[in-house]
């Protein structure tokens, strides 16, 4: 039986598209190095033409990092969703736990992402540093791979909010991760869930 399935509607065809190749991709490349290449074609397809990502996903929410839902599967493998950060605004720094792109739809971002440093023995503890800092526009894409290439934090740089879609393999909302203090070396368990989806218990969990 096909894994189980939650669309948030409407249910655009190019994502239902998008999930059927991610299913084939996997039945190829589940748990080896060639699945996050393989999915760079499916994800570009996904963001050739992003005019079908709607305004209810580009919606921003003041004073917030706002994540809206499109896709989970149950198993859970797989999560599309948006993430808004309003202008002047940036996420904590964060990891995944999974491998996964993300890709600009609207605005633009500066993402700096970290490489962690430490023996990772402690659980409060970590240190990371910078390795690369770069602007993302309009239609580029950027990998995200665990565990060396995972830890990040945008930055919107545009006057409008910036607009980025994420492919993850896990259901990220309902995953305790991690987020980061550099500065302070602090690490802190989070659970981000969906702006738009309560009751997150119910799926992936
Ligand atoms: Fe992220």
């Amino acid at each position: 039986m096909p894994p189980q399935t939650y669309y948030i509607e409407p249910v655009e065809p190019v994502l239902k598209r998008f999930v059927e190749d991610f299913r084939n991709v996997v039945a190829r490349a589940k748990g080896t190095p060639a699945l996050l290449e393989e999915l760079r074609g499916p994800t570009e397809r996904l963001l050739y033409d992003p005019s079908w990502i709607g305004e209810t996903f580009r919606k921003p929410v003041p004073g917030e990092t706002a994540t809206w839902a499109m896709y989970r599967s149950q198993d859970p493998d797989l999560c599309v969703f948006t993430m808004v950060v309003p202008p002047g605004e940036r996420t904590k720094v964060h990891n995944h736990l999974t491998d996964g792109w993300v890709g600009c739809v609207q605005g633009e971002q500066l993402e700096r992402l970290f490489k962690r440093v430490d023996d990772r023995s402690r659980p409060d503890y970590a240190e990371l540093e910078v390795v690369v800092e770069e602007r993302v526009s309009l239609g580029e894409l950027t990998p995200l791979s665990y565990p060396d290439h995972d830890i990040h934090q945008v930055v919107t740089m545009s006057d409008q909010p910036s607009v980025s879609l994420h492919v993850l393999c896990n259901d990220l909302g309902t995953v305790e991760r991690q987020m980061f203090e550099p500065d302070a070396h602090r690490v802190n368990n989070f659970v981000s869930g969906y702006t738009n989806v309560t009751g997150r218990s119910a799926i992936g969990r």
